[in-house]
């Protein structure tokens, strides 16, 4: 058996995974945001070790076999969220998470001082608010003695994984996400750190994802029942792992996955092509891969809005029922998916969402329906973008809650005008994690034939030429939205 353990943001997920790639057993332990004031979203990475560990407890409690039959144990984890460390790797603050938006200022300083475009050849990516980098700068500025006394940062699966081993590194796909690592040269930016006078030791030593990094310590096998033998090894973010997990490991696959946002991520076998910033292009899990990826902020969450604002009482499955017997294009009601500001394409915090083409004989189905076509053109502004720069986009693995309606991915596959893949089994980033631990302890030659014989396709959704052509036109009137609201705040 392999664990994958997944440190997301309102909790951490275990999977215990056999050779097969059939899960044997999951256990969960949520924990709470901190949000001390408007804009702030952190988290005390020791409730993350204290809930880790008794998840694990948890699991061994119920595992009926030896102990050291489980092999192994990776991560995926949360990305972005700063970890600060003292001389004794004691942590300093909370941290500092990526749905975090105070830094706005900071990421100015940053493209003021490094250079919009320096910062783009040498990390892909632009200054965002949710970044490491930029969080680093607020703390340096608004609590000096605390960054005073710090000496190094990890990122929030990093710090869990050093308190099971001991030993601190962090992993090129979560380090890609710092704005401080060289994405093209695979090392830290010496040049970035000097000119933001941050010292070049205070970046961890850099490992790959499926890396061994130690074995589990002898307090914590004490603490949770596993074997000080099991194997450590690195992981990666959760994009990237989701990515493993949903078999995007070559060239040409794609993957959609809606939760409360939305992302769509793309395998990119080079490190130099050149997508001007507009989506996030960041290290893979697999060994000398990248993706792009392009973020919708508010996907599912669009959709749970307006459950709470108009149908309270009712489930999803209730609401997604409703949309099958409504037409494409929801009888001319268009929405845009704003209502929490959008990323990709727009980078734009304040835009907010509309309803237009409102009818007296629409009904609540209409509404339903457009929420879902205006969530998924939204994620078609990032396929979009991936084509425009000579990316082939013709098959598509949706996962999430875009992937419990069959309505609802036909609107994808007809949207995207692309294939949609449903997998039978969609545990994402946690069973990522899992496969590296399982290519790790030498299960197989690669990832790849991890996946193929872990991941198997349920059905899939080809698109209709007809409903192709009619979002074709649509979309084009959703992209001319965006210019026309952004004033309304
Ligand atoms: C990616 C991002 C989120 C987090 C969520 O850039 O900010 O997807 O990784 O855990």
């Amino acid at each position: 058996y392999v664990i994958g353990a997944d440190l997301g943001t309102s909790a951490v997920k275990l999977l215990l995974v056999d050779q097969n790639g059939e899960i044997a057993q999951e256990v969960s332990r949520s924990y709470p945001l901190i949000q001390p004031q408007t804009g702030y979203s952190e988290q005390d990475p020791e409730v993350w070790v204290e809930q880790t560990i008794a998840a694990l407890r948890e699991m061994l409690d119920q595992f009926e076999g030896d102990p050291g039959e489980i092999e192994g144990i990776s991560f995926s984890g949360q990305m972005h969220g700063l970890v600060l460390l003292d001389e004794q790797y004691n942590v300093l603050r909370h941290a500092i998470l990526w749905n975090d938006t105070r830094t706005t200022r900071q990421c100015q300083e940053i493209h003021d001082t490094v250079g919009k475009e320096r910062l783009l050849r040498i990390t892909k990516n632009p200054a965002l608010e949710g970044f490491t980098l930029p969080k680093i700068l607020w703390v340096k500025e608004h609590e000096p003695d605390i960054f005073a006394k710090a000496t190094k940062f990890v990122l929030p699966k990093d710090y869990v994984r050093y308190r099971l081993t001991g030993k601190l590194h962090m992993e090129y796909s979560d380090a890609a996400g710092t704005l401080l690592l060289d994405v093209g040269r695979n090392e830290w930016s010496h040049e970035i750190c000097s000119l933001l006078d941050i010292d070049d030791d205070f970046c961890p030593p850099l490992v790959t994802s499926h890396d061994q990094v130690g074995t589990v310590d002898a307090r914590v096998a004490d603490e949770t029942g596993l074997s000080e033998a099991t194997r450590v090894f690195a992981g990666g973010a959760d994009n990237a792992c989701g990515a493993i997990g949903s078999g995007i490991l070559e060239e040409g696959k794609t993957l959609c996955s809606i939760g409360t946002s939305g992302v769509v991520l793309s395998y990119e076998g080079l490190s130099d092509k050149d997508f001007h910033g507009k989506v996030h292009y960041f290290n893979h899990g697999a060994p000398e891969a990248y993706y792009t990826m392009g973020v919708t902020l508010a996907a599912g969450y669009s959709l749970s809005w307006f459950k709470d604002v108009f149908a309270k009482n009712e489930s999803f499955d209730d609401l997604a029922a409703e949309v099958g017997s409504v037409p494409i294009g929801s009888n001319g009601l268009l929405f845009t998916p704003y209502v929490a500001g959008e990323r990709t394409p727009h980078a734009d915090a304040s835009i907010r969402a509309s309803f237009i083409g409102m009818d007296s004989s629409h009904a609540r189905r209409n509404f339903v329906r457009a929420v879902m076509e205006g969530i998924t053109f939204s994620l078609n502004e990032s396929i979009d973008i991936f084509r425009k720069s000579g990316k082939t986009i013709d098959t598509v693995v949706s996962t999430g809650g875009g992937a419990k309606n069959d309505d609802w991915l036909q609107m994808q596959a007809d949207i995207f005008d692309a294939k949609i893949v449903k997998l039978s089994s969609e545990q994402g980033a946690g069973m990522g994690a899992a496969m590296l631990a399982a290519y790790g302890c030498g299960w197989f030659d690669s990832l790849q034939d991890c996946a193929n014989a872990y991941l198997k396709e349920d059905k899939s959704f080809i698109p209709n030429r007809d409903s192709v052509d009619k979002y074709k036109k649509l979309f084009g009137l959703y992209q001319d939205v965006y210019g026309q609201t952004k004033e309304l705040n």
